[in-house]
């Protein structure tokens, strides 16, 4: 029996226009998703889903695929079956053993589709933990690699690198297309904020695609969070605190122009617009948007507070940047 463990992430620049190539700069979080994979002496998958800040349920499916008896919502379901059985498939694929089984149990404290990088998490621990038990010890770059696939088939090819290789390395991270590295940056204090809700990335991705295709002004605001990403890469190598003041107005502007894009929400919007008026230094939605969860940079407790009183936001939460990527135990 192998457990291993890998963060969510925040989006401190850049997603959507990282699918056309643009940089991005994500830096995962202390919320993390901790896999549990037992081999099995038949080829079988049992995923046993636990703590998704919605109700767990246990899916068990063959080898020869098919619907798999289970009462649990749908979406919930896909999620399940296509993340976990793509990264079981990486791991088999990796170790060269392409009829192993596995019971696999989920618990996570990242809150599901809500952008702060819930699948990234699971699959990359997945992997790791089900290659591990076949004896496999991956790196992470490997893991990140994997998981990529994974994601990019569940969603269609539309999937960038960020998510993955955030989870799998920690820390701050650059990815621009295929070439990802790991970032020295500071703590940042982030203050993150959930309305409870969720996103479905596969249609937020196509909806800017479609806005892309037809109107040049959202092929150039795809172009300018690239370029709001380029400065705000060079912001990290400062260290002084007029340094995080200029993060935050980078991060108030690529929120508007993620908003012109069409993947904001009313209930972003608003806590947005209350972590702002509480004196945070900026803030924004983080991933794919649609709803979910923003990101506000505050060192003091007043974005927390004033997020706590505000009617959009579900939950709100301190999360330190994770310095460890994927562990296995
Ligand atoms: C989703 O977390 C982030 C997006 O940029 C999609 C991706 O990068 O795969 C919207």
């Amino acid at each position: 029996m192998v457990t291993a463990h890998a963060p969510g992430k925040v989006y401190l620049f850049g997603e959507h226009a990282v699918v056309y190539g643009e940089p991005a700069i994500p830096c995962a979080v202390e919320r993390r998703a901790t896999v549990t994979v037992e081999e099995r002496s038949d080829a079988r998958l049992r995923v046993d889903a636990k703590d998704l800040q919605l109700e767990g349920f246990t899916v068990e499916y063959g080898e020869t695929g098919g619907d798999p008896a289970v009462e649990a919502p749908n979406p919930m379901l896909e999620a399940a079956t296509q993340y976990v059985d793509g990264a079981v498939s990486q791991a088999r694929d990796a170790a060269d053993a392409p009829e192993a089984g596995f019971d696999v149990t989920v618990e996570s404290d990242i809150p599901l589709g809500a952008g702060l990088g819930s699948s990234a998490a699971v699959v990359v621990a997945t992997i790791a933990a089900a290659a591990s038990e076949l004896g496999v010890d991956l790196d992470p770059r490997e893991v990140a690699d994997r998981a990529y696939q994974v994601e990019a088939d569940v969603q269609d090819g539309q999937a960038s690198r960020a998510d993955t290789f955030c989870s799998a390395m920690g820390g701050a991270v650059r990815v621009e297309g295929d070439d990802c590295r790991t970032l020295d940056a500071p703590d940042l204090p982030f203050v993150i904020g959930y309305d409870g809700g969720s996103g479905d990335t596969g249609e937020l991705v196509a909806g800017v695609r479609e806005l892309r295709d037809e109107y040049d002004f959202a092929a150039d605001t795809v172009a300018a969070i690239g370029d709001l990403v380029r400065e705000g890469e060079a912001l990290l190598e400062r260290e002084d605190e007029g340094a995080l003041t200029e993060l935050g107005r980078l991060m108030d502007f690529d929120h508007g122009l993620l908003e012109a894009l069409g993947v904001s929400a009313r209930s972003l919007d608003s806590m947005v617009w209350t972590a702002r008026e509480a004196g945070a230094l900026g803030a924004k939605l983080t991933g794919a948007g649609g709803g979910g969860c923003i990101v506000a940079l505050d060192a003091t407790d007043a974005t927390e507070t004033a997020l706590t009183y505000e009617a959009a936001c579900e939950q709100v939460f301190r999360a330190e940047l994770a310095t460890d990527g994927v562990v296995v135990e």
